[in-house]
């Protein structure tokens, strides 16, 4: 990579996922602690309104409690252990059950969240893409460009778009989903870039990246755990890759 030509940055998914339960501040804290660029959470919207850093549609995977999150209050999700289920490799037991840990409010990532530190908000949920727009608005991360919020549902991001044309927006690609088409469509629509899958950059990723160059797009991809592969990506030029081991990428990406 030549000097002037910027950096593949290492996202962590879902916080450092490996270390601690996904989308929790412990896995967030870790992540940054672990020389990520960049967090990624997910968000749905809740019964009143409010935005829930949560993966699925409801609480049974990741909690002690059940229910979906868009027909509890933040206050009912609040109450569920986002610890309990999480099993770390090596562990016998549920380590972070009882420790406290909650399911986040995107406010409360925002408000800690470091300086410097990049965010990828991926809307789970179309209708958590207003509320997003209003909170992510006059916040540093935004300000300073190191704001993207993606959504497999063009639809969402392209609400992104109609309220905030300043936002970055990235179309998540299903595995398997053609890549160019999408970056036709992104450019066409004015999103930032794609993020497909991995795998569906092949094993030469090179003709797709300057596709992208040629478009002005960017291509980010998910989720890379293996350390030859994140060099090789990062070779070629890719925007940034979500891990589940930042720790991993760093080491392997020399920094
Ligand atoms: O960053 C993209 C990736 O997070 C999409 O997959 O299922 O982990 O949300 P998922
Ligand atoms: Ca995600």
């Amino acid at each position: 990579m030549r000097k002037d030509e910027p950096m593949t940055i290492v996202v962590a998914h879902r916080g450092a996922s490996r270390q601690a339960p996904e989308n929790t501040m412990e896995a967030f804290r870790l992540g940054v602690e672990a020389g990520a660029d960049a967090i990624e959470l997910d968000v749905h919207l809740t019964a009143d309104g409010q935005l829930a850093v949560i993966h699925d549609d409801s609480l049974g995977r990741t909690t002690d409690r059940t229910g979906s999150v868009a027909d509890l209050t933040m206050d009912e999700v609040r109450q569920a252990d986002a610890g309990a289920t999480f099993v770390r490799s090596g562990d016998s037991g549920y380590a972070f059950a009882g420790s406290g840990l909650r399911v986040p409010t995107l406010p409360e990532v925002l408000a800690w969240l470091p300086d410097g530190i990049g965010l990828v908000i991926e809307l789970k949920a179309r209708a958590a893409a207003d509320a997003v727009v209003e909170t992510v608005a006059d916040h540093p991360v935004s300000r300073d460009g190191r704001l993207a919020v993606i959504s497999f549902d063009e639809h969402a991001i392209e609400r992104v778009r109609e309220l905030n044309r300043e936002v970055k927006t990235g179309y998540l690609l299903v595995p398997s989903q053609p890549v160019e088409p999408a970056l036709v469509w992104a450019t066409e629509h004015g999103h930032t870039g794609v993020f497909p899958w991995e795998g569906d950059l092949g094993l030469d990723p090179l003709p797709l990246m300057a596709q992208a160059r040629i478009y002005g797009r960017e291509i980010g991809c998910y989720v890379v755990n293996e350390p030859e592969r994140m060099q090789h990506l990062a070779a070629c030029g890719v925007w940034g890759f979500v891990t589940d081991v930042p720790d991993v990428a760093r080491q392997a990406l020399g920094r």
